[in-house]
């Protein structure tokens, strides 16, 4: 098929486009280095060679979109449109979701996200955070039933385009790290903490010549139908506790350490997301270098997850979390993102110290908070029965924050 003309003379195509399909379109053009108008080009070149009539696309609000061709092809366009008894808005929304379908994101075009929940105070959720925004980022969106989705983000019709290619990216391949040696995750999970000196992500971290069985094979799938087999998490280890003063002593770039062993696991999956323990040690050093921004990484990829109640400890907690993330970020020159807050366990019936405190999370701006979770039975109900949140109550309000959390983070 021919290629479009670059450099030759463009005409302006003037036209009606569906939101969402505008959307995918900027997005994917984006992600695979190609202006908008040579994606558009191809797609009306394979519409037109295309043998069999396309599926019709629903164009209802469609809004005005404009683009430039190659000279001669929007007349030989619309001809076509009107041979196959179709409107010309019909026709080039059926272009671009071909395009779409015909040049779908490579792996290497979406390098693994590493999202870190964080925060050193226990008890605040970051367990809870870490496992519901993994299971609601590896769900497939399109399964999900009407009374399981997010509202607050399927009502406004101003968020349609963004939830169509939002969908598009979810559904993915998802790890979960117990990096916690108390290791509640793996334990809610239904699995037990890899036993002291069995190999385990911290023999892997402090002894990577010695360790003998991959990190991969130590990693177990969550089985439940809703998450294919797309969702998986590597267990605490019992010998995590001694991660800190392993750490004081590895010869090494410490700081690193985490990133080196988890680099292995990194072709199997699209995000990372880790539980982290509630301390400020080297330990955690290693997680918050390992969320950095790489070279090349869109902004809003990796970076902090930072889970809090609305209370003044959290806040001071808070304070001394992002001391410690700028430490690293002037000592390593790097740059390390807050990708949000979820501001969790929230009654407003405590009065003004939990209104207050939302009010002043709130109007940091940035990072911005992601979502406000109420005291809920279905998370402590889904912990005691050791069954993944989503896959338990897949219709709860906990359940739906999660998704809104995975939505706003993609
Ligand atoms: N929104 C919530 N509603 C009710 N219980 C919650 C909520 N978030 C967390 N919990 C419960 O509170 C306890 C502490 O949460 P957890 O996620 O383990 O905190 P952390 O990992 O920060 O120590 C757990 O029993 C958890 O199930
Ligand atoms: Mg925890």
């Amino acid at each position: 098929m021919a290629s479009p003309t670059s450099g030759g003379e463009r005409e302006k195509l003037v036209s009606k486009l569906p939101a969402p399909l505008r959307q995918a379109l900027k997005v994917r053009a984006a992600q695979l280095s190609t202006d908008v108008q040579d994606a558009v080009t191809d797609g009306i070149q394979a519409w037109r060679a295309h043998p069999e009539p396309l599926p019709t696309v629903d164009t209802a609000g469609a809004e005005s979109f404009g683009t430039w061709l190659p000279e001669g092809l929007y007349d030989a366009f619309k001809q076509d449109c009107v041979t196959r008894e179709v409107s010309y808005i019909q026709g080039l929304a059926q272009a671009v979701a071909l395009w779409l379908a015909q040049n779908p994101v490579g792996d290497e075009a979406a390098p693994t996200r590493r999202i870190i929940v964080c925060n050193q105070k226990g008890g605040v959720g970051k367990t809870a955070v870490t496992a519901g925004l993994a299971q609601a980022l590896a769900e497939d969106p399109s399964e999900l039933t009407p009374a399981e989705k997010p509202s607050e983000l399927t009502d406004e019709p101003g968020d349609a385009a963004s939830m169509a290619e939002v969908a598009a990216r979810l559904g993915l391949r998802v790890l979960m790290v117990d990096y916690d040696p108390q290791g509640h995750l793996s334990h809610q999970l239904g699995l037990k903490a890899i036993p002291a000196g069995a190999d385990s992500l911290i023999t892997h971290m402090l002894n990577r010549e010695q360790a003998k069985t991959p990190l991969l094979d130590l990693t177990v799938a969550i089985d439940e139908a809703r998450f294919g087999d797309r969702l998986r998490i590597l267990p605490a280890a019992f010998d995590a506790f001694l991660l800190d003063s392993g750490l004081t002593m590895f010869r090494g770039p410490r700081h690193a350490a985490l990133e080196r062993a988890l680099a292995q696991l990194e072709e199997h999956f699209d995000v990372i997301v880790i539980d982290c323990p509630p301390s400020l040690g080297l330990a955690m050093d290693a997680a918050i270098y390992y969320s950095r921004r790489r070279d090349g990484e869109k902004p809003g990829s990796s970076g902090l997850v930072i889970t809090v109640e609305a209370e003044d400890t959290s806040a001071q907690a808070y304070g001394m979390l992002i001391n410690q993330v700028g430490s690293l970020t002037s000592d390593y020159e790097i740059e390390v993102e807050q990708l949000g807050l979820v501001v969790n366990k929230y009654d407003s019936r405590r009065g003004y110290i939990a209104t207050s405190s939302l009010d002043k999370w709130r109007s940091l701006g940035s990072p911005s908070v992601l979502a406000v979770i109420g005291d809920l039975k279905e998370q402590r109900e889904a912990v005691r029965l050791q069954r993944a949140l989503l896959a338990y109550a897949p219709e709860s309000d906990q359940a739906k924050h999660m998704r809104t959390i995975a939505r706003r983070l993609t």
